[in-house]
């Protein structure tokens, strides 16, 4: 029954709150916004529920899934939070970073979000939309980025609808996420702190908390099987550090000096702030994905601060496609 509504899109008040809760106690898949990217959610303790997010995307299922709580309190139910954890999450919780940490031996969480590994990657996220519907559905919420497998990750109510749509009953809608990337994750289950995957939090406010902290390399990406290198494929080819541009391509800009002759032109920040970058780069691919054009060329993104997630989320968009 519950195809009739698919695709729905809802500003969230008291009652889609309701809808929501009732279609994930059920089992069902909900999007909904938090501030880094939408996430496609599933009650992260019912295996079922947890099998249709792979469904949904159509998403291999080797991939360890983030699973979304109310508060540290709800996460520590299920994990075991060590002094880095705890320093982590006082310092950045709610917010955009994901912990990867032993899970209990008696967490209720479906194994299927471990995908085979002894960890669980939590997060607390501090969108209000995804806060309260933690708090409706009273459980804890396995959610990946709300797009197809090896699509870009959605930043606003309409990517999800377009990548998923006809798949997901409902999208509760927020508008434009404000960090606009995924979260940074970091394993903490391990000798030392690694982060596997660079994002809205940024090594330098990492390393303020914890001292040094190590990045992940090649060969560890196999602890974060979501990285894949083709990750965030959008159709069109992607040609990065452009210092001129065809006029058959679209330019996605950075900085004061656009260059000139593209067939489109969108600037991920005029005035080169690298926070707005974050934040409107999926939607500006999404955009010039659109195009009937031959690629896309980048200009160079500073590799410092929130520039080195956002230069890995490119190289991802610009890797051989599988
Ligand atoms: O911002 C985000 O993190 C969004 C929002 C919805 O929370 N979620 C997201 O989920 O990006 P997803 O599934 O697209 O990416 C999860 C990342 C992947 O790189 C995955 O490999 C890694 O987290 N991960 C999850 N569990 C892990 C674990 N136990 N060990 C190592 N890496 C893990
Ligand atoms: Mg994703």
């Amino acid at each position: 029954p519950t195809h009739r509504l698919a695709g729905r899109i809802l500003t969230p008040d008291a009652e889609a709150y309701r809808a929501a809760a009732d279609l994930l106690q059920a089992g069902e898949v909900v999007a909904f916004p938090t501030e880094t990217v939408y996430g496609l959610g599933a009650d992260a303790t019912n295996d079922r529920a947890v099998a249709r997010i792979f469904e949904t995307k159509g998403r291999p299922s080797f991939n360890p899934l983030i699973v979304h709580f109310e508060t540290l309190e709800a996460a520590a139910r299920e994990v075991e939070i060590n002094p880095w954890a705890e320093a982590l999450a006082e310092a950045f919780w709610p917010g955009p970073l994901t912990l990867v940490l032993p899970r209990k031996a008696d967490s209720r969480i479906s194994l299927l979000c471990s995908a085979g590994l002894p960890s669980l990657a939590v997060r607390v996220p501090r969108h209000e939309i995804g806060q309260n519907l933690l708090h409706a559905v009273q459980r804890p919420l396995a959610a990946p980025s709300a797009n197809a497998s090896g699509r870009i990750s959605p930043t606003s109510a309409i990517h999800v609808a377009a990548s998923l749509g006809e798949r997901v009953p409902l999208i509760l809608d927020g508008g434009a996420c404000e960090v606009g990337l995924e979260s940074t994750v970091i394993d903490l289950s391990g000798p030392r702190p690694v982060i596997l995957r660079p994002g809205g939090i940024t090594r330098a406010q990492l390393e303020a908390v914890l001292g040094t902290v190590d990045e992940a390399t090649a060969d560890s990406d196999i602890k974060s099987p979501g990285m894949m290198t083709s990750h965030y494929a959008p159709s069109l080819p992607i040609r990065l550090g452009a210092t001129s541009v065809n006029a058959n391509e679209a330019l996605l800009a950075f900085g004061p000096k656009p260059l000139e002759g593209a067939a489109v032109t969108v600037n991920l920040s005029a005035s080169g702030d690298l926070t707005e970058a974050a934040a409107s780069l999926f939607n500006h691919l999404h955009r010039l994905d659109r195009e009937k054009l031959a690629g896309i060329a980048v200009m160079p993104v500073p590799e410092q601060g929130l520039g080195i997630a956002i230069n890995d989320r490119l190289a991802r968009a610009a890797a051989p496609r599988h």
